[in-house]
């Protein structure tokens, strides 16, 4: 792939975990990457491992829930004379709480940052796009956003909002060569995870997981290159589940099947 190929790329979130790891995948196939964060440690982490390789990014504080941070995010790509041809809206928190104990305060911070930065970004990004008659707007969701988890009352929530708002954005931004996709990530292997999911947690979901293991933040940054090509034009709307088979199964997704008795065990 080359440079022209990709364009300019901005990464949300991309000072850790998955944004990171696809700043990381998309500088590989040439895009120069505009990687932000709040954290400004992350963001010259991922700076710095990108340059490594030889590939081109710039850093820049953004917090997602803040229009004056976003609007100096995007001005960022003049530096390149371009404006924004791939926006990953990766940032994402999450807060456990029960349902009958989860505050309004506690909802809006999930929400502010999930879907109303996503939001703001994504429109932000298709209003430099729609000058150039393309764009890729690539929006994380997660498995989350497709079933229900205990303490997920704002996070699954707002991973639901997600897929409705990248199918709006898909049905209004389409005719101008905008396309807009989500990935829905199954369990994958980042500080998030390891912050809010216990030891015995992890041992109790790994067997769903029909492949076997967690996910890498690889796994979600090649899926995230796919949604990206210039080559994807046509794929507009789709939800990608990432997640090993995870949600694909139903209630007697674990144990085996006692075939003498046409039973499960
Ligand atoms: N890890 C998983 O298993 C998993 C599964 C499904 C979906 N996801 C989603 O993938 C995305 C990345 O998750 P991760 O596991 O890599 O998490 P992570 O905590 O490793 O990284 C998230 C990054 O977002 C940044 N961030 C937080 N608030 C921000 C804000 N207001 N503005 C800008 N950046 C902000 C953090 O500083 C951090 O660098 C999230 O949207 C998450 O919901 C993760």
């Amino acid at each position: 792939m080359t440079m022209k190929e990709y364009g300019v790329a901005l990464v949300t979130g991309a000072g850790s975990g998955i944004g990171q790891e696809t700043a990381i995948h998309l500088a590989e196939k040439g895009a120069r990457v505009i990687v932000t964060d709040i954290s400004e440690a992350g963001i010259s982490d991922t700076v710095r491992k990108i340059e490594a390789l030889g590939g081109v990014a710039l850093g820049q504080r953004l917090d997602v829930s803040d229009p004056d941070d976003i609007e100096a995010a995007f001005a960022a790509a003049e530096r390149w004379d371009k404006c924004v041809d791939i926006l990953v809206n990766n940032a994402g928190i999450v807060n456990i709480q029960t349902f009958l104990e989860f505050t309004a305060k506690s909802w809006h911070q999930v929400m502010d940052v999930n879907l109303t930065g996503s939001f703001l970004c994504a429109q932000r990004a298709a209003r430099d796009m729609i000058g150039q008659s393309y764009g890729r707007i690539i929006n994380m969701s997660s498995v989350s956003g497709l079933r229900a988890g205990v303490g997920r009352t704002a996070y699954g929530t707002s991973k639901a909002a997600i897929i409705g708002l990248t199918r709006q954005i898909a049905l209004e931004m389409g005719p101008y060569g905008i396309t807009a996709n989500a990935i829905a990530p199954g369990p994958i292997m980042t500080p998030l995870i390891e912050a809010t999911y216990s030891e015995e947690t992890i041992a109790r979901l790994l067997p769903m997981i029909p492949v076997g293991r967690f996910g890498s933040c690889s796994d979600i940054a090649e899926a995230v290159c796919y949604l990206a090509s210039p080559k994807t034009g046509y794929v507009n709307g789709e939800i990608l589940t990432v997640d090993g088979g995870y949600a694909s199964a139903g209630m007697t997704q674990t144990g085996t099947l006692d075939l003498a008795k046409g039973k499960n065990k």
